[in-house]
């Protein structure tokens, strides 16, 4: 990877070399230089009136979303985002990840409005202002709506759709970002939408669920090559190069019953298809599915092979895995009894994202940035001690030699959860959404204190393991 000082690759290339040697003061742990902090948002969560999507249209049904919820106005981030990027900046942040709308900036097919490229170079350039790195994810679990009447990710023209998108907003937006997300959790898109049917389009198809993987597959490949052309391009003109990823949901999977040989197969199955099958694909080029009883999937993605510069890592929770012959695929998926839990019932296993970045280390060597972490807390009573716990995790994986660039945390504003509505709260600013008013958590406070002492207290490291109690 090319060095050019000032660029991200720089900080890429310094973090690593600094983490796997960084000082440690009893158990302290210092964080280099050059470290990413900050928040992350998706434009249909928060931006409001996103209505030329289909996500739009899947809310206007009654039952798709909780309380009959619809995204409405959301957080008005379209209008308050100078405000809100003042927030970040006030905890301390250097960096912000947010979501290009593809229904704002191809409003109809190949027509691309320069009007809403216009906004987002705005966003970034009020990053910038912040001293905000921004980073440009564009696949955020939104379509056009024009693009999923021609049948979504479904439909074999969308890969080199979606490229022409991204060469759009590499060509509006290079010279800004350095950052670029292609796919938001390309594998619970894939789930929510056609193996659960609770996004849009609502369809429970294991084949069309394979088909949408490997088109999201294709999809990132072709528009990973779009923006490194483009940035080539830009490089003759001296532009600082381009970093690829995905955020990329992963989830730390245990046996239920530990000493039970088929739950301890049925973990290793649904750590397979959730985790790894999806990097496989764009890290070593080939899309492997082979699992007795399922249609078979063995294919070549086109420039699939090394197509990330750096992983991102979305990381929430644990699931314990109990082998259910009804549904094989996914078996039953639990929680220890005395588990601490989110409002959306998910476990807080901090040691979680630990494990997770060591093993993804091990497994794919690619320098990684956590590209979601967070809490949905009403009471705001758990946020704080999962932030900081959280972070430690994090620092001691650096400190054991995981080269992690940065940490973003879900989410700068509480925000519109998809099939859930507006009533899990996981900002570091609740909302008061009558009044669009921000008020700090408890939480807020604690990451801005983390983030200009450069440092953490290391914690103690507990795996509390799988029990075989579960529930
Ligand atoms: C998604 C976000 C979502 C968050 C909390 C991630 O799965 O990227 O859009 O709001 O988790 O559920």
């Amino acid at each position: 990877m090319i060095v050019r000082p000032g660029s991200l690759t720089l900080a890429v290339a310094f973090v690593a070399a600094v983490s796997s040697c960084a000082a440690l003061a009893g158990e302290t742990y210092a964080f280099p230089a050059g470290f990413l902090w900050g928040t992350a948002t998706a434009a249909h969560q928060v931006e409001g009136n996103n209505s030329n999507s289909d996500w739009w249209d899947w809310e206007q049904v009654p039952g798709h979303i909780k309380h009959n919820d619809h995204s409405g106005l959301a957080d008005d981030h379209y209008h308050l985002f100078a405000a809100d990027l003042a927030l970040a900046r006030d905890l301390g942040n250097n960096a912000y990840r947010f979501s290009v709308e593809w229904a704002r900036l191809e409003p109809e097919e190949g027509r691309f409005d320069e009007r809403e490229a216009a906004h987002y170079r705005a966003v970034l350039e009020a990053c910038k202002a912040n001293g905000l790195t921004p980073i440009v994810t564009l696949f955020h679990f939104t379509l056009p709506r024009w693009l999923a009447a021609k049948g979504g990710w479904l439909s074999p023209s969308t890969p080199a759709l979606f490229a022409r998108y991204a060469a759009f907003a590499a060509a509006r937006f290079g010279d800004l970002a350095d950052l670029w997300c292609t796919l938001n959790e390309p594998v619970v898109y894939l789930g929510a939408g056609y193996l659960k049917g609770v996004f849009p389009p609502g369809i429970l198809d294991l084949r069309q669920a394979l088909i949408v993987m490997e088109n999201l597959a294709r999809g990132h490949a072709l528009a990973a090559k779009a923006i490194k052309e483009h940035d080539r391009k830009s490089l003759a003109k001296n532009g600082p190069p381009a970093v690829v990823t995905i955020a990329h949901h992963m989830r730390v999977f245990d046996p239920a019953r530990s000493w039970h040989p088929i739950d301890i197969v049925a973990t290793r199955v649904v750590d397979y298809i959730f985790n790894k099958a999806f990097l496989d694909a764009i890290t070593r080029g080939r899309l492997y599915f082979n699992i007795p009883g399922f249609p078979r999937v063995d294919v070549v993605i086109p420039g699939g092979k090394h197509s990330l510069d750096i992983l991102g890592i979305n990381y929430y929770s644990r699931d314990l895995i109990k082998f259910n012959p009804r549904s094989p695929l996914l078996s039953d998926q639990l929680h220890p009894r005395d588990a601490q839990l989110t409002d959306l019932g998910w476990e807080i296993y901090p040691e979680g994202l630990y494990r997770l970045l060591v093993g993804t280390w091990k497994d794919y060597g690619l320098p990684i940035l956590v590209t979601e972490n967070g809490i949905a807390d009403g009471s705001d009573s758990k946020r704080s001690e999962f932030l900081r716990q959280h972070l430690q995790a994090m620092a001691r994986a650096m400190k054991d030699g995981v080269p992690v660039l940065g940490y973003l945390h879900w989410s700068l504003l509480d925000n519109f959860e998809w099939a859930e509505g507006f009533w899990p709260r996981f900002g570091l600013y609740s909302v008061d959404y009558a009044t669009q008013q921000r008020r700090p958590t408890k939480a807020a406070e604690v990451y801005r204190q983390i983030i200009g002492a450069g440092k953490i207290d290391l914690g103690k490291s507990e795996d509390l393991g799988p029990e075989d109690e579960a529930e």
